[in-house]
């Protein structure tokens, strides 16, 4: 049982990841919400992604090399008497399996989607994994300052899409040129939009009662004022009721518009996010569901950096603490191992510094230096206790290579790097069906841990090697007891085995993923696998 302090310090905590396609502004979000915070003072400051500057995570020589982060983190704040965990999740050319992982981390999501576009290809699949833990959903439709889409086009795009009924909290006045702001549906009231100065916190948000019918005619126009009475009766008539039992089963997202850049209908998101999002929340363990202000600390890992210094083989584990209260002075069990020991070096990133902390609450994330034992998905707690958290699945990669040694002489490095890096959780690891070791496939889901694994391989262990490129794209884990020898598939499909023997396919295409489940009476494909 927690003392009251560390209960109230957990009811203050929303921790949530930012799921989106890259360029829809979620870093101009995160930065408008840091500016809330008041951890910064003018925007611009948290990655600065074309002028390289390296506020957050810039511990890998490659991000140097880059310009762009590598590695996730997590940032803190406080804003109307709440603490904020944001946790970053790449999205550029640094996509990885470490985004999905992050994702395991959060109560809950925020979505952001470019009103010009609607749900594009990384969101749908950050989206995937989202369902997949019934975590809340919320949706920011940004850059309304630019000409967008038809409002009702946009819901039903994402219910479409995504399978996950809308309910607009707040809807836009125009866009573009002729964007007036926001209604807000339940106050019953318009906010008026003028363009703000880029990166001030001060916009000029205009509140006017809908009911005064003249000075909302004067701000916004006859036009603007019919065609919103339209979409109004419109709306109340066919869209959803708001719910927020439905909204917290991740059955229902309540939807804002807004101008990221401008930081407009920013606040009101951040406002209302606040108080529809949950709390940390509990999470199981076997067949108990532990309390995270009732049980004492407990935490799991969902992120493992590696080699931050390269000089020294050090490594930070990544922790989510789901119950109680870390005190970096008490004693913690790594369940895994069943060692008892001190967690040294916790640390918690503030926007653009890591501070070492002595405590922190259930919905924190921590970053501690790992010895080498920590491996993704481990659970800590008290001594006294054994609370083990379900694995973190493993994602299904989307692109794949044959790799090869330059210098064949060096294989015992070889093979022991690329299994160090595997067992990191950076890349994945895959053998050919009938041969074995002598032919490795790497499958990772960004594109830029092939150029990690070449380059860790080379600073680290002093391998080179020669990555040739597969066409595949689909891999599906084998969950039923099929006989592999007898599986008719299709003419692209390739068998291949994980490292302990378990087979798998490979396809170029979907369509070809569906057919080979149509010949093979009750053969099971999955997309992830649980571990
Ligand atoms: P991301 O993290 O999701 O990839 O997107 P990011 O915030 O970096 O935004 C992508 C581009 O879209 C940036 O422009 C950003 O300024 C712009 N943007 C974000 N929100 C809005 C908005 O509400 N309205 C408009 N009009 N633009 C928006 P850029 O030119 O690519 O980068 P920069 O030179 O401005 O940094």
């Amino acid at each position: 049982m927690s003392d009251k302090k560390t209960a109230a310090e957990i009811a203050k905590r929303r921790t949530f990841a930012i799921i989106s396609h890259p360029d829809a502004g979620k870093t101009t979000l995160t930065e408008k919400f840091l500016l809330y915070g008041g951890v910064i003072n003018q925007a611009g400051s948290v990655k600065g992604k074309a002028t390289a500057k390296h506020a957050v995570s810039d511990w890998m020589e490659i991000e140097k090399q880059r310009g762009i982060s590598v590695t996730s983190s997590a940032l803190q704040f406080n804003f109307e008497d709440h603490c904020i965990n944001i946790l970053d999740t790449p999205g550029h050319q640094d996509f990885s399996e470490d985004t999905y992982r992050t994702l395991m981390a959060a109560d809950s999501a925020v979505m952001v989607i470019d009103a010009s576009k609607g749900v594009e290809a990384q969101t749908k699949k950050l989206f995937k994994v989202c369902t997949m833990r019934h975590i809340p959903i919320f949706t920011f439709i940004n850059k309304l300052d630019r000409d967008a889409k038809d409002t009702f086009d946009l819901m039903q795009d994402i219910e479409d899409n995504l399978g996950i009924e809308t309910c607009p909290v707040n809807w836009p006045i125009g866009s573009g040129k002729n964007f007036k702001g926001i209604y807000e549906r339940k106050e019953n009231r318009i906010v008026t939009f003028s363009g703000t100065e880029k990166g001030t916190k001060e916009g000029e948000e205009n509140f006017i009662d809908f009911d005064n019918e003249s000075a909302v005619l004067d701000q916004i126009g006859e036009d603007a004022y019919e065609k919103l009475q339209e979409e109004m009766e419109l709306l109340d008539g066919a869209g959803a009721q708001f719910d927020l039992d439905a909204v917290r089963a991740g059955q229902l997202t309540p939807v804002f518009f807004g101008s990221a850049l401008q930081n407009f209908g920013v606040e009101i998101f951040l406002h209302n996010f606040l108080q529809m999002a949950t709390l940390p929340t509990g999470r199981v363990s076997g067949d108990e569901v532990i309390d995270p202000v009732e049980h004492e600390f407990s935490a799991f890992v969902f992120k493992i950096q590696a080699n931050m210094d390269a000089r020294h083989r050090d490594r930070i584990a990544f922790m989510r603490i789901c119950s109680g209260r870390y005190d970096a002075d008490k004693e913690i069990k790594h369940i895994q191992s069943g060692r008892t020991f001190r967690l040294s070096q916790p640390q918690q990133l503030m926007a653009d510094e890591r501070k070492i902390l002595s405590e922190a609450y259930a919905g924190d994330i921590i970053g501690v230096f790992d010895p080498g034992i920590f491996s993704i998905g481990d659970t800590v707690c008290m001594p006294k206790d054994n609370v083990k958290y379900e694995g973190i699945p493993t994602f299904a990669p989307e692109h794949f290579a044959r790799v090869r040694q330059v210098d064949t002489m060096k294989r015992k490095q070889f093979v022991k790097g690329i299994q160090q890096i595997a067992q990191e959780g950076a890349i994945q690891i895959f053998q050919e069906f009938n041969t074995g070791l002598e032919e490795i496939i790497v499958g990772v889901v960004g594109i830029l841990q092939f150029d990690v694994l070449k380059f860790r391989l080379k600073n680290e262990y002093n391998v080179d090697i020669i990555l040739e490129n597969l066409p595949y794209e689909y891999i599906r884990w084998v969950d039923s007891d099929t006989d592999m020898s007898s599986l008719v598939g299709t003419s692209d499909m390739k068998k291949i085995k994980d490292m302990n023997d378990r087979p798998l396919l490979l396809f170029i295409n979907e369509w070809s993923v569906d057919m080979t489940v149509k010949r093979n009476e009750g053969l099971v494909l999955s997309e992830f696998r649980k571990n």
